[in-house]
This record gives C-alpha cells, sequence and structure tokens, in this order.
C-alpha cells in the first residue's frame, strides 16, 4: 500500500469537483422559495437620508418588500446598549450615510432580473453634508488609531538616520487596490423558527456564525454557517460585512428565503480594499553599508465610521539589523468604506517602502543589493531581541540570484540592453509572522476502513483540504486515496478564520494531532505497546473491537511558544524586466519568488500559492489603482473595465523555490506560513528591476508607461 508523505506534490483532492462544475458555491444552493434581494446605493456622499419613496418599487412586478431604515427589523446587536455591540456599519439601523454607494435600501423580488428593476425605482431624498474623500488634502488630519497596537516605536535613537554619513530620505505611495476575487460575494439566509441558515462566501465560518448570533442577539448554535467552496477572497471575506447581516434580516422580515448577489462595482465599495497609504523612509548608512538608522511612517485612509489598522511600518523594526530603528503609524479618516487586510496586508504595502529605500541606498554606496542586504543581515530579531525560531533568508537570497541570472545584473542603471529593450534586474523582500491558533480536528473511522477529518476552516483557494489530507496520510501511514476532509460549516470542530497564513500551522497541527492520537487509541485496541511503529489493518481493528465506528477529537493549542521565539516566514522575489525606452512598455520577463516557510506541506498547491501570489504583486506593481473622483466622493474606475488586473499577457515565467527546511519550534510539521508572504516583496522586486534598466525610481504604484517616459 502505497503511503502519501508531507513533502509530495499532491493534486487537489477537489479539483475535479471544481473543474467540472460539481463544486457548489455559495450563490448556488437550490433552495425552495427562494427570493432575491438587490442594494440600493446612496447616491451622496455624507448626510441624512431625510425620505425614500418606495412606492413605485413596491408596485413593480414580482417585488415582496422594499427593507430601508424606516421600516427595517431592529436587530438587538445594532442597539448600543447590546452586550457585543456589532462594530462597522449598522445598515438600515438609522438614517446617516459615510460614503457614496451605502447600501440605502434592499429590494426583495421573486427574481433577480425584478429585483434588479425595481431597485433603480427607489428614490431618496437627502440633507447632504460636507464630506472629505481626498487623502492628500487631509494628511494633516491624521490620527493615532485607538487601541494602542500602533503606538510610536523607538529603538536606540529615533530619527538617527538623519545624522549618517550616507542616507536615504523618501516618500512612497501605494494607491488603493481592490480584492477582486472571480466568485462575487453572495449570501443565502433562511430562517426556521429563531433559526438560521445562512450560505456565505466565508473565511471563517466560526466567525461568521459569532457575527449573526451577535447582530440577532440569539446563541451561537441557532445560527449555521455554510461555505464549503470559495470562489478567491484575499481578504475580502476575513469579517462577516454589513449586507451579509441585511440578508439575513430580509429573510426574517419576509418569513422566506433571501439571496443577494454583490454586483462587481459593488465589490469596489462595500468589502474592503487596500488602503492608499503613503510612507516615509529614512535610511542611514555608514560608507561601508551598515545600517546606523531606520526611520518608517506611515498614513493609511480609513473611514469615518471604522477604525481600520495593518503592519505596515513593523517590518523595518526587524528585518534588518540597525542599532536605531523608529516607526510611527496613523490613519486618515475619510468618507468612505472601510479598508479590509488585502494578501500580503500591511506588510507588502510596508515591504515595498522600505525594499525601494533600501535599493536606493545600494546605489548611493554603489554596493549590490544583496551585499547591502547581507551586511545588514539580523542573526537574532532586533525589535524584541529573541532568537528566530528558523530563518534561512541567506539561502533565499542566494538561491533566488542564482536562478533570476543576478550575474548578468549591470550596476549602473540603463547599460543593459537587448535590442531596443533596457534590461533591469531587481530585489525584494519580507517577512510574515508564523502564526498558530488553537484548533480542532474530528477523526471518524469507518468499518470500510476509510477516515473521515472535519474541522471548521475554510479554503480560499490553498487547496486547505488537500494538504490536510497530505498531513493525515502521512501521519498515519496510508494512502490519501483512503481519507477525506470536510470543512466550511459551523457545526464541524472549532478552527480560526482562513487568515494570516496560518491554517496549515493551526488546523494542520490539530489534524496531526488527532491522527496521532487515533493511532494510539488503535494500537490500544488491538492491545499493542503505545507509540509503536506497527502498521495496523484499521478496519480488523475495529471489527475485531466489534465497534460500528470511531470518533476521536483532538484539540491543539496556540503558540505556546511565541514569548520565546520570534517566529517568521522570510521571502525574497526577484524580477527581471524589459523597457521600452521610447513607450515607457514594461514587459516582466521572469519573477523568481524564493521563500523560507518552513516545511512545505504540498509541493504543487504551495508552487501555485506562490505563483498566484507574486502574479498579485504584479498588479500591485503595474497596473492596480482605484481612483478617487473627489469632486462626487466616488470612484472614477469601480468596475473592470476600468481598473486593471494583470491578464495572462502580463504575466511572465513564476517560478517558485521553497527552502522547505522545518522550522523546529512553532508546530509538530515545521510549517511557518506562505499565503501573505507570496505576495511581500514582489512589487519592490519590479520597481527596482525597472530602475535598474531604466536610471527612473518610480516611488508612486503602480508603474505605468507615462511615468517613464
Ligand atoms: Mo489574508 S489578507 O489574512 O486573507
Amino acid at each position: 500500500m502505497k503511503k502519501d508523505t508531507i513533502g509530495d506534490p499532491m493534486s487537489r483532492v477537489d479539483g475535479r469537483l471544481k473543474v467540472t462544475g460539481g463544486a457548489t458555491y455559495s450563490g448556488e444552493y437550490k433552495v425552495a422559495g427562494l427570493t432575491y434581494g438587490v442594494l440600493v446605493p446612496a447616491t451622496i456622499t455624507a448626510g441624512t437620508i431625510t425620505a425614500i419613496d418606495t412606492k413605485a418599487a413596491e408596485r413593480a412586478p414580482g417585488v415582496l418588500k422594499v427593507i430601508t431604515s424606516f421600516n427595517a427589523l431592529k436587530l438587538p446587536g445594532y442597539q448600543p446598549t447590546a452586550e457585543k455591540p456589532v462594530k462597522g456599519l449598522k445598515l438600515f439601523n438609522d438614517d446617516k450615510v459615510y460614503f457614496n454607494g451605502q447600501p440605502i435600501a434592499l429590494v426583495v423580488a421573486d427574481t433577480f432580473e425584478r429585483a434588479t428593476y425595481a431597485a433603480t425605482l427607489v428614490k431618496a431624498t437627502y440633507q447632504t453634508a460636507p464630506f472629505e474623500t481626498d487623502f492628500h488634502k487631509n494628511l494633516d488630519k491624521s490620527i493615532v488609531p485607538q487601541g494602542g497596537r500602533y503606538k510610536d516605536y523607538v529603538r536606540g535613537e529615533a530619527d538617527a538616520y538623519k545624522n549618517a554619513p550616507v542616507k536615504v530620505e523618501q516618500q512612497y505611495l501605494l494607491p488603493s487596490e481592490m480584492h477582486n476575487p472571480m466568485e462575487l460575494h453572495v449570501t443565502t439566509a433562511f430562517w426556521d423558527g429563531d433559526k438560521v441558515t445562512i450560505y456565505t462566501k466565508s473565511q471563517g465560518v466560526k466567525g461568521s456564525q459569532r457575527s449573526f448570533a451577535a447582530a440577532f442577539g440569539i446563541p451561537l448554535e441557532n445560527v449555521q454557517i455554510n461555505s464549503r467552496f470559495v470562489g478567491g477572497a484575499f481578504g475580502s471575506s476575513l469579517r462577516t460585512w454589513p449586507h451579509e447581516i441585511a440578508t439575513a434580516q430580509a429573510a426574517k422580515m419576509l418569513g422566506k428565503p433571501v439571496k443577494l448577489t454583490l454586483t462587481r462595482e459593488q465589490m469596489f465599495t462595500l468589502v474592503g480594499y487596500r488602503p492608499l497609504t503613503i510612507q516615509k523612509i529614512g535610511l542611514g548608512a555608514t560608507p561601508d553599508g551598515k545600517l546606523v538608522g531606520i526611520t518608517h511612517e506611515s498614513y493609511s485612509q480609513s473611514a469615518v465610521y471604522e477604525e481600520f489598522t495593518e503592519n505596515s511600518v513593523n517590518v523595518s523594526r526587524f528585518l534588518y539589523a540597525s542599532p536605531n530603528a523608529n516607526t510611527r503609524y496613523k490613519i486618515v479618516p475619510l468618507n468612505v468604506g472601510v479598508p479590509a487586510p488585502m494578501r500580503g496586508p500591511g506588510e507588502a504595502t510596508g515591504s515595498f517602502a522600505l525594499e525601494s529605500a533600501l535599493d536606493e541606498l545600494s546605489y548611493l554606496l554603489k554596493m549590490d543589493p544583496i551585499q547591502l542586504r547581507l551586511n545588514n543581515y539580523a542573526d537574532m530579531d532586533p525589535e524584541r531581541n529573541l532568537p528566530w525560531s528558523s530563518k534561512y533568508l541567506k539561502e533565499c537570497y542566494q538561491r533566488g540570484a542564482e536562478k533570476i541570472g543576478w550575474a548578468n545584473r549591470k550596476s549602473e542603471p540603463a547599460t543593459n540592453k537587448d535590442g531596443d529593450w533596457l534590461v533591469g534586474y531587481g530585489i525584494g523582500c519580507g517577512a510574515f509572522g508564523a502564526y498558530r491558533s488553537a484548533s480542532q480536528a474530528k477523526l471518524t473511522l469507518t468499518p470500510d476502513g476509510k477516515i473521515n477529518i472535519k474541522s471548521a476552516t475554510s479554503d480560499i483557494g490553498p487547496g486547505t483540504a488537500t494538504a490536510m489530507v497530505l498531513i493525515a496520510a502521512d501521519v498515519l501511514n496510508m494512502p490519501a486515496e483512503k481519507i477525506t476532509f470536510e470543512l466550511g460549516n459551523s457545526a464541524f470542530p472549532m478552527a480560526p478564520t482562513q487568515g494570516g497564513s496560518a491554517t496549515v500551522s493551526s488546523v494542520g497541527s490539530a489534524v496531526h494531532d488527532v491522527c496521532l492520537a487515533f493511532k494510539n487509541k488503535m494500537l490500544l485496541l488491538a492491545g499493542k505497546n503505545q507509540n509503536s511503529d506497527e502498521q495496523l489493518d484499521y478496519a480488523a481493528v475495529l471489527k475485531a473491537a466489534n465497534l460500528p465506528l470511531l470518533e476521536i477529537t483532538q484539540e491543539s493549542k496556540g503558540d505556546e511558544t511565541a514569548q520565546k521565539y520570534s517566529m517568521y516566514s522570510f521571502s525574497s522575489h526577484f524580477a527581471q524586466v524589459y523597457v521600452h525606452p521610447l513607450t515607457g512598455m514594461i514587459k516582466v520577463k521572469k519573477v523568481v519568488a524564493v521563500v523560507d516557510a518552513g516545511k512545505i506541506v504540498n509541493l504543487k498547491t504551495a508552487s501555485s500559492q506562490m505563483i498566484g501570489g507574486a502574479v498579485g504583486g504584479i498588479g500591485m506593481a503595474m497596473t492596480e489603482e482605484a481612483v478617487m473622483d473627489d469632486r462626487f466622493g466616488k470612484l472614477a474606475n469601480g468596475n473592470f473595465a476600468d481598473y486593471h488586473v494583470p491578464v495572462q499577457a502580463d504575466i511572465p515565467q513564476i517560478d517558485a523555490i521553497f527552502i522547505d527546511k522545518p522550522d523546529p519550534i512553532i508546530n509538530p510539521i515545521g510549517t511557518k506560513g506562505i499565503g501573505e508572504i507570496s505576495l511581500i516583496g514582489v512589487a519592490a522586486a519590479i520597481a527596482n528591476a525597472v530602475y535598474n534598466a531604466t536610471g527612473k525610481r518610480i516611488r508612486e504604484l503602480p508603474i505605468t508607461p507615462d511615468k517613464l517616459i
């Protein structure tokens, strides 16, 4: 019997279902008596709704209900007196408008088309208020976020770079970017008495369950969340959004199942985005390339009605061994929808600025950018003064340099030519915390000798079930085809939300532990020594013990070693670009992604994940930018025609290389996570390659041809 082993390149266990249309996504469940909801967006950017005329919409064919703040069922969790008040926007709870496109009504009809038509008939009148959407104009109104997590940081002397013999002092801009997963956000909700069943796009079914229960003031067990397949999310489904709650609210008011699908345009305003961010970096060094000071300040856009924060400055505290480092982080509240973490999240933003500035420093020093990084390599975490649980970033530099052909790089910019084209090479590095949260997994052995494992985790695309099956096969010494893994159901044992690259570390540990516990249980049943290596015929053991089946649930704890070690995945991205000097056209010719993410569970899906992250990074570097029209406080390009994501023709050969050495500390498998690190550093690698090719330093993304001519 061939066993499958951690590290094997295994195809997705649900791949066939996905490519044959057999996988059911949240918008595809057949529910009897289904009705269709369509949102009506506000046409002002700030103010108060004075009246909503819904008569024409209510008279339109097939319309069942038009819900507004004037008639909506009051939700207990939306009231200030609630035990756990719902944070953020409370849809249809009051008459306030905070941003353009905020839903002011929900039209429910017997078909999607009729609801869509009737939504155009809803007419609101408003008392408008002054609004602010211009980030640059409001920069002086930036505030330190509440909560104390984003305090200023100082190690040694603040702004020490200013007195260094060689220094870089620059500002970098990253525009707002949209997640734009292929699958639209869809929610279907129906009630049975005071119990609600929800199909929704979710990165965490347990988190969704808590959100719905809090909003409706009902016990957790009255909320059933299903999110078995998710067509991409990139962070946009880390939380429950107000329109999801409104779908269940409508279903409750109507006494019928309601499905609400956002339009692609609504995806630009209602489900978060990477916030517009300005970063100021100061780097100071000695003439021989030793950093003496790093200063990193970040200003990010946020919403007036809810604070959003992320780790954009943190990387500058620990990635390089500078004796002096200080960071500041502020947000600028505006009349916009609230941002959300978007793949990489703040770390990708921060790395673009830090790694661009470091590249600038390397040219001032006339030093190879890799040598500069080696000169300032942090053997310990300089922020926390702790050892790394593992760090193989030097190996990343070396393997990436070999693969991209770094030896062909010319240190003098704009001197490397291939025909008409200028050729350049760049490197960008990053780190992302290796997190682990408490998780449970339940294993069931059936008389046919097959194993089923369940956990309330998610799969937004990385191949969660595939990784879990492989981990179980390895521990149980069994072929993968005898094992199934189920997820995306809030009734399953507890698992964290799929975010922060922690699923394999967290849920994988629970799967690992439940399989070990199961093995020992089987040895015990068979009268053998615990922890023996003997391979049992599990079906035979079950039969001999006269058991119909065997169930076992195990919980694996979260980080217990986080106080003693600093745990991060590290990456080094390399890019080769061609730039046409007359047209400014940029061709990314090659990307090499090298990552130290501990042990790699499934080489095949992990490579796909690294490639996907690099594609996201190419979009960040080259095409993506949400443009606000500040005259109206409305996005000028909030649709797929005008907002550009990279297409197949923009994407070159991408090589994913894994150091693949297990981390000895973080968890029993040795994994550190790759979801976010796959994007961190890519934009800087490309911007640095563009500089090497052209001598033009682009500090405002995206790098479009007009900026190069
Ligand atoms: Mo990731 S941005 O935590 O989905």
